[in-house]
This record gives structure tokens, C-alpha cells and sequence, in this order.
């Protein structure tokens, strides 16, 4: 038994779409959530920036005593992960390899669509993992900017996300893909339009819940936490506003989180 935290962290809201897949596939787990509300967006940004805030974030976590990470953020996870991998005494784990793990067993046609932010998709980290899981596959990318900002003000599926779905992912859907890899952990949010604009016949793989799939590997007799819960199972931190937090991400979560989110100056870090 280890009863240690689950440490999980996103530039912002993304990264709960593998903290609900953690909670409903490891009920016992403890969890703790790092958003770092006051610099998101990380896609946009260079990857010094990015490795920079990959390491504060992961710091943070270790300062709250985790058994394991995990980076529930496609940009990090593409653009900081495989730099930093060894440079820490708990196992990270990211969310691009269970992603284009599981688009490359679902489709049928081999073409497979990725959509994620700027870092993400001139990481090239998606396409990588698909040539190797399922050589015969041809993909279609496309980096969604804007994405992000309408996750981050609650814009899930109003006209203006509409629009923009249909700007993005107009040539992905032309191209005749039939599975689409949401490829930035927000993207799950929007999950209704993008369907929506999609049709039925595609399928849409969300990376943060296939990570938490991942976890059934990694978290065994020896290391799962025991059955009995302590107070504080789930606690959550950003770098910026709390109420907002609290609001946008237990609609999400489909809980109340009031007064279990904290602000933290992740700088110190
Ligand atoms: N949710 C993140 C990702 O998966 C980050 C989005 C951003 O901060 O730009 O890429």
C-alpha cells in the first residue's frame, strides 16, 4: 500500500478530463490537482517557456508528497516530457503515447485526425507514437489556437465555438478521417460541438482519460492506495482566480468543489 497522492497537472481546466477518468477508475485514490490558471496558455508558447513551467509545476506537486504524475497537458507532455524524463524520483507519465495508442487500435480506415495546440502539434509527439503503433496510418493535423481561451471562459458549445469548430476542422473533416484525437486536454470540453461538426462515424479519443486507462498498469497491490479515505481525497490548486476555478471545473467534474481549490504562487516553485 501506498497512500500517497496521485499528482496531476494541466496549464488549467484540461487536465480534469483525466482527474474524473482517475476518480471513476481508482475510487480509493487520492488526488492532487494542479492548474496553472495564471499562465495558461502553454501552447502557445516556446518550449524553453514550456520546459520552465513543466518543471515549477512538477516541483509543486512534489512538494505535496505524490507517488506518481501525471501530465494532463498535451503540451507539456509533447513538448517538455521527453526532455525531462529521468530528472525526477517518481514516475511522470504523459498523456501523448496512451493517446495515439488508443486512435491507432480504434481506426479502420488508417486515417487518423490530431488536433492540439501550436507546441503540440510541431512537436510532431503524436505522429511519432502513431508510426510506430500503426505504421500503415496517414494523419491530418491542425493546431487550434483559439480552442483554449473558449474552455478557459466556459464557451462549451455557444455559437461562437460552433464557428470556430467548423474554421479548425474543416479540412480534417474533408480529408475522411475516422478517428480524431483530441489532442490538448481542454479539447474534451468541447466535446459536444466538436462532435457535432464531426458526425457519428468519428471517433474522438480524449488523452486524458486513455492516461488514466494507462494507470491500470501502473498502480498495483504494492502501490494502490488503501480503501480507506482520508479527509482531504481530492484537493485542487491554480495560480489564479479560485471562484472561477471552483465554478467552471465542478460543472466539469460533475461535483461541487467548493472550498477545495487553493491558490498558490506557483513562482516559487
Ligand atoms: N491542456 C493543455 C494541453 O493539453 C494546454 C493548453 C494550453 O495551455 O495551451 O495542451
Amino acid at each position: 500500500m501506498d497512500n500517497r497522492k496521485i499528482g496531476v497537472f494541466d496549464s488549467g481546466l484540461g487536465g480534469l478530463t483525466a482527474v474524473k477518468e482517475i476518480m471513476h477508475l481508482f475510487p480509493d485514490e487520492s488526488i492532487v490537482y494542479f492548474g496553472d490558471t495564471g499562465r495558461v496558455p502553454y501552447g502557445t508558447r516556446s518550449k524553453e517557456t514550456i520546459l520552465k513551467y513543466t518543471h515549477d509545476d512538477i516541483n509543486f506537486l512534489l512538494s505535496r508528497d505524490v507517488k506518481m504524475i501525471v501530465i494532463a497537458c498535451g503540451t507539456a507532455s509533447s513538448a517538455a516530457l521527453p526532455e525531462i524524463k529521468g530528472e525526477f524520483d517518481v514516475p511522470i507519465y504523459g498523456v501523448v503515447d496512451a493517446g495515439a495508442y488508443e486512435a491507432s487500435r480504434v481506426t479502420k480506415n488508417n486515417k487518423i485526425g490530431i488536433i492540439g495546440t501550436t507546441a503540440t502539434i510541431k512537436s510532431g509527439a503524436y505522429n511519432k507514437y502513431i508510426s510506430e503503433y500503426n505504421p500503415k496510418s496517414q494523419t491530418f493535423e491542425m493546431a487550434c489556437p483559439l480552442f483554449v481561451p473558449l474552455v478557459e471562459n466556459g464557451h462549451f458549445n455557444t455559437p461562437v465555438t460552433k464557428l470556430v469548430v467548423e474554421e479548425y476542422l474543416k479540412d480534417i473533416r474533408d480529408a475522411g478521417v475516422d478517428t480524431l484525437i483530441l489532442g490538448c486536454t481542454h479539447y474534451p470540453l468541447l466535446k459536444n460541438a466538436i462532435a457535432e461538426y464531426m458526425g457519428d462515424d468519428v471517433t474522438l479519443i480524449s488523452p486524458g482519460e486513455e492516461v488514466a486507462k494507462f494507470l491500470r498498469k501502473k498502480i498495483t497491490p504494492e502501490n494502490a492506495h488503501s480503501s480507506v479515505r482520508d479527509d482531504e481525497q481530492y484537493s485542487y490548486y491554480v495560480s489564479d482566480s479560485v471562484s472561477s476555478f471552483e465554478e467552471l471545473g465542478g460543472i466539469f467534474l460533475e461535483t461541487k468543489i467548493n472550498g477545495k481549490v487553493n491558490k498558490i504562487d506557483i513562482e516559487e516553485y
